[in-house]
């Protein structure tokens, strides 16, 4: 059997932060009721500096760095954002030449399925490598996702948060990623999308809009199928399961999705507080935290899941 296998990860992280007392200032609204709607205390807001491709990059270097691997030996960059900083270039294709990966000419590509986005792209590039076609793909999580708020919309803007996380993954006769499991229902779209005309210059500037209350009844009951669907999968007990690294979206949507796996908030990876949604690069930021704070030890049984626009969600089982 051929599997693909988590080698390295790594995160980036803006230095400036804004805090739900910093958030007052700015709309009506008070950290009562962000911390209990959401769990977010604070997010990490990008400068001029810090773009979807330089958080990218700065990411993918510290998971090299553990995987430890020949750069070279890299066969795929796959980049998952909803927020790139252009059109083109592709940002993978951007951070593929920082990393001089360009003397081997891999390929690198962009992939949009929002803050599911990494489950997506942790799935395509599980097949290139489980199929033998890759030996090594690097799988970036990142967003600028703030630049799309709405600073004058409480009800969004004191979700976002911006950062990056990456994983090396490498084929290994040893699991491994076990299963992915993607799914997408586009007669939701409208529950949360980029208002305005990307290419229409005389529309006005377009901002993150989300029905919440719908999406977050949608999230919870979709979460806990794609729980069942991929447990069954794997034939596999919900005890079986040590670590769940969600999607940092909304505090009650994780805490309904670890009750459903039967599983302690102990064994749940909370990045939500310090970060907020910072979209797809929230699973790949937790995973590194876990990994790195010792947590996550080689062996365990993790389950990583997400929900986004789309609508679309996705989850994976992943030995670690
Ligand atoms: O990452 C993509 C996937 N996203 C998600 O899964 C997010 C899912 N949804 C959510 O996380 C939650 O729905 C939110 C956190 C976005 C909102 O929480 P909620 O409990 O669903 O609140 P709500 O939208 O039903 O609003 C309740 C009340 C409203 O006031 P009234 O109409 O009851 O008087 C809002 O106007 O809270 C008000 N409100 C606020 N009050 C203070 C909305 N935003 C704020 C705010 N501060 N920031």
């Amino acid at each position: 059997m051929r599997y693909s296998r988590i080698l390295g990860t790594g995160s980036y992280l803006p230095e400036k932060t804004l805090s739900n007392a910093d958030l007052e200032k700015m709309v009506d609204t008070n950290d009562e009721w962000i911390t209990q709607r959401t769990g977010i205390k604070s997010r990490h807001i990008r400068s001029e500096s810090d773009t979807t491709v330089s958080m990218g990059t700065e990411a993918a270097k510290k998971a090299l760095e553990v995987a430890g691997i020949d750069k070279n030996k890299i066969g795929m960059v796959i980049l998952s954002t909803s927020s790139p900083d252009r059109l083109y270039p592709c940002a993978a294709a951007e951070i593929q030449a920082n990393l001089g990966l360009n003397n081997t000419c891999c390929p690198g590509f962009d992939l949009n399925a929002a803050c599911s986005g990494f489950i997506y792209a942790l799935s395509v590039a599980d097949q290139f490598i489980r199929s033998g076609f890759l030996d090594y793909v690097l799988v970036i999580g990142s967003e600028s996702i703030t630049k799309m708020a709405d600073w004058t919309d409480r009800a969004t803007c004191i979700l976002l948060g911006d950062g990056a996380g990456a994983v090396v993954l490498g084929a290994d006769t040893e699991p491994g990623i076990l299963s992915t499991h993607l799914h997408a229902d586009g007669s939701y779209g409208g529950l949360i999308t980029h208002t305005g005309d990307l290419y229409d210059k005389t529309v006005p500037p377009s901002y993150f809009k989300m029905h919440g209350n719908e999406v977050f009844k949608i999230a919870v009951t979709k979460l806990g199928d794609v729980i069942d669907e991929a447990l069954a999968a794997n034939n596999l007990k919900k005890q079986d399961i040590n670590w769940l690294v969600p999607h940092q979206a909304n505090l009650r949507i994780i805490q309904a999705t670890a009750k459903k796996l039967e599983i302690s908030l102990e064994q749940v990876i909370l990045t939500i507080a310090g970060q907020g949604n910072t979209a797809s690069a929230s699973v790949p930021l937790a995973l590194d935290a876990g990994i790195r704070d010792g947590r996550i030890k080689r062996g365990d049984m993790v389950f990583l899941e997400a929900f986004s626009a789309g609508l679309a969600w996705g989850a994976a089982v992943v030995k670690y």
